[in-house]
């Protein structure tokens, strides 16, 4: 049987450190899980992205093909933003996808694909007037965003613990938006 298709698509937040953790958990509970990354992100990753290459079996994605490129990865079943930076977060809310991590899923969510994000950024960070309008815009586009005691709740600043970031948590709402939507 052909497994389902899990987008992981992550920005430079802390927990992107370890993003090879989150691909094992995702490809532990049966997901063919491809990559994405913010160009952010991927240049954290640069000097060792052949590893998580080799781990996903595709291509990792940071920037949007040229005209003349074939799509490099299968179809999504499932699209999770995580970790979502505080960023990424504002301009997601404010319809900007000026990297392919954006506009992947800021269209996705609009052509039926389960959509899920879980954030990463501290409280002084969310404290922005904009963040709490952009994640309530995300939800009224069907957006599962994970925060709270349903995922990810911001730490105090500089007291972040990003190898500790629960990606069960996240991937426990993939496996639950995916099988309420089949
Ligand atoms: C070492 C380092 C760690 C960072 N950690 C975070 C983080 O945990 N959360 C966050 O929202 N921004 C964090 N930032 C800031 C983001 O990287 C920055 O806002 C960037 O523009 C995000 O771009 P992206 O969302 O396209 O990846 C960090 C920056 C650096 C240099």
């Amino acid at each position: 049987m052909t497994k389902r298709v899990l987008y992981l698509i992550a920005c430079a937040a802390g927990p992107t450190q370890y993003i090879d953790e989150g691909v094992r958990q995702a490809q532990a509970r049966g997901w063919d899980t491809c990559l994405i990354l913010t160009p952010s992100a991927a240049a954290w990753w640069e000097p060792r992205m052949g590893e998580l290459e080799k781990l996903t079996g595709h291509p990792v994605r940071s920037r949007y093909k040229l005209p003349r490129e074939k799509d490099a990865l299968p179809n999504a079943d499932a699209m999770l933003f995580a970790p979502l930076s505080c960023t990424s977060l504002n301009k997601w809310g404010g319809g900007i996808s000026d990297t392919l991590a954006l506009g992947l899923i800021s269209e996705g969510v609009h052509m039926g694909v389960p959509a899920l994000a879980m954030p990463y950024f501290n409280q002084a960070q969310a404290a922005q007037p904009a963040v709490a309008r952009s994640i309530a815009d995300l939800r009224s586009q069907g957006v599962v965003f994970l925060d709270g005691q349903d995922g990810y709740e911001s730490h105090p600043p500089k007291q972040g613990n990003p190898q500790a970031y629960p990606w069960h948590l996240a991937l426990d709402a993939v496996g639950a938006t995916v099988s309420l939507a089949s």
